[in-house]
């Protein structure tokens, strides 16, 4: 009797899963049919079952070459447990699966493990709740067109989700992260294991959290990204089934950041200038009126006749030294750009030539080669031929001081079309800067020379001149040996 009723129940669940009109489909562990609802058949365009029964799922219900990347019956095979998961074929479609494995003893027997698919679109049952269908596809949306780069993947490191600020982040496309992609090789070796640690632990925003910080991700083509990386563990009870993953891209952050940096220490700079070129030019002004005095007296002594030939020689010393007095004052106010600047077009592979004219018969120049680099065409620079003539001396000499008198001195002008610059690079083979001195060079007075051999006003003053024509100067060490001096000129053009 027991057995009847039995076989009368079979018979009528059979035959309401072999009518059911859903996709379902029992596979073994290979992914092959075993057996599959009527309806499913239809789907495949076959003619019937026995052109079902053995083919691979994938292929027949789905037409991949592979198992599908979100396949639910794969994550059932590793966890024994039923899963819910979208089969997601393109960016609008999404067919949400339902599986589970066969829970039976007489299977269990032959070790032979099936799993029940069935289809699960939760859109289609939902045909009767609105609010539902429309909340879920609002998710998918917002996950989809969110700002910050989402990135899920399930506990074997598969991505399931990937949004597309994250595929703008990483360089990978949707398909290819949710195809391809180990969550592992978005962060450098070993990074991925330390976030889990960190996930785990309660120290950085309680156990399952990391609260944002700063992290490296490796871009599809190998190059680091910096991002802001909050995340978290998802869990199903106690389980971890996937871990989730917010990216803030901090590329912008960054470059503005040091954008920053960078005017704030040349606004610094300037304070620095203007304030003592204020004080030079003051001093130099009050100092200009004695000397012009001692000059003068001393030269209306010279014209005396009695005077005996030792205290001419001492009185002509007076005289050159207060000239040697005035010439440094001139240096002073030229510094604080208290003289006026007369401004032309100038051909700056010229301007350079002439310098180095004057230049290389200097004993000092005796063992250094010159080598030059000036293509023909450069633009003209507007700016005042005296004032650069002062700063290219200056650096020259500065890279033959740095040599010793001894090395190679390499000058290449070139036009860097996108910023309308011309591109001055004075390069040497002395001893570079040390890891203090550069960021001091360009401080007046600032000089790493013995006494009386520098007065540490070549660069600031060279600084300030090419900052007064609009121009930028910075200097670094080689990688080799020395140091390179880079002077950007604006040209005639982006001056008007
Ligand atoms: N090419 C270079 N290689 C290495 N260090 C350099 C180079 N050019 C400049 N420096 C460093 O920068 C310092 C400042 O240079 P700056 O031209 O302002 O003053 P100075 O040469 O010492 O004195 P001045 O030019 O007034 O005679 C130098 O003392 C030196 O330490
Ligand atoms: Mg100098």
């Amino acid at each position: 009797m027991t057995d009847d009723l039995t076989k009368e129940r079979n018979e009528y669940l059979l035959k309401a899963i072999k009518t059911l009109k859903r996709q379902v489909f029992i596979i073994s562990e290979d992914f092959k049919v075993l057996a599959a609802t009527d309806w499913a058949v239809s789907r495949t365009k076959t003619p019937s079952f026995a052109h079902v029964k053995g083919k691979k799922c994938y292929k027949i219900f789905f037409g991949e070459e592979k198992p599908c990347s979100t396949c639910p019956a794969a994550s059932v095979k590793i966890t024994a447990d039923s899963v819910v998961r979208h089969i997601t074929k393109d960016s609008n479609t999404a067919t949400c699966l339902y599986a589970y494995p066969i829970d039976d003893p007489e299977l269990a027997k032959s070790r032979k493990k099936t799993i029940v698919v069935l289809d699960f679109n939760i859109e289609a049952f939902d045909m009767h709740d609105d609010r539902r269908v429309v909340s879920d596809a609002f998710l998918r949306n917002l996950i989809s067109s969110a700002v910050d780069g989402i990135i899920a993947s399930d506990r074997t490191g598969k991505v399931i989700i990937f949004n597309k600020a994250a595929t703008k982040i990483t360089g990978y496309s949707k398909q290819q992260a949710l195809e391809t992609l180990d969550i592992r090789n978005i962060y450098p070796p070993g990074d991925a294991r330390e976030i889990m640690k960190n996930l785990r632990s309660d120290y950085y925003g309680g156990k399952g959290i990391l609260k944002p910080y700063k992290q490296t991700c490796l871009r599809k083509d190998g190059t680091p990204v910096q991002i802001n990386l909050t995340a978290s563990i998802v869990y199903e009870g106690e389980k971890e089934i996937a871990t989730l993953g917010f990216f803030h891209d901090l590329t912008e952050t960054i470059r503005m950041e040091n954008k920053l940096r960078k005017i704030q220490n040349q606004l610094l700079q300037s304070e620095k200038m203007s304030s003592l070129g204020q004080l030079a030019a003051g001093v130099a002004h009050q100092l200009n009126n004695p000397l012009g005095g001692i000059t003068l007296f001393s030269q209306l002594m010279l014209e005396e006749h009695d005077l005996s030939e030792d205290a001419k020689t001492d009185i002509k010393r007076i005289k050159k030294e207060a000239e040697r007095c005035r010439l440094i004052v001139k240096e002073l106010l030229e510094f604080a750009r208290q003289t006026k600047k007369e401004i032309k077009p100038c051909d700056i592979n010229d301007l350079i030539k002439r310098t180095l004219f004057l230049l290389q018969n200097q004993s000092i120049f005796q063992n250094i080669k010159i080598v030059t680099d000036f293509p023909e065409g450069l633009p003209e620079a507007y700016s005042d031929v005296q004032q650069l003539n002062h700063v290219f001396m200056n650096i020259i000499l500065n890279a033959a001081d740095a040599m010793e008198g001894k090395g190679i001195l390499t000058i290449k002008t070139s036009f860097i079309q996108k910023n309308n610059v011309i591109l001055i690079a004075i390069s040497d083979t002395g001893l570079g800067f040390e890891e203090d001195v550069l960021k001091n060079i360009f401080d007046p007075f600032f000089t790493t020379k013995e006494e009386g051999k520098g007065t540490g006003l070549g660069l600031s003053m060279a600084y300030g001149i090419i900052e007064d024509h609009n121009g930028k100067l910075s200097a670094e060490n080689n990688k080799d040996k020395g140091a390179t001096f880079f002077i950007e000129l604006p040209t005639k053009q982006s001056n008007n």
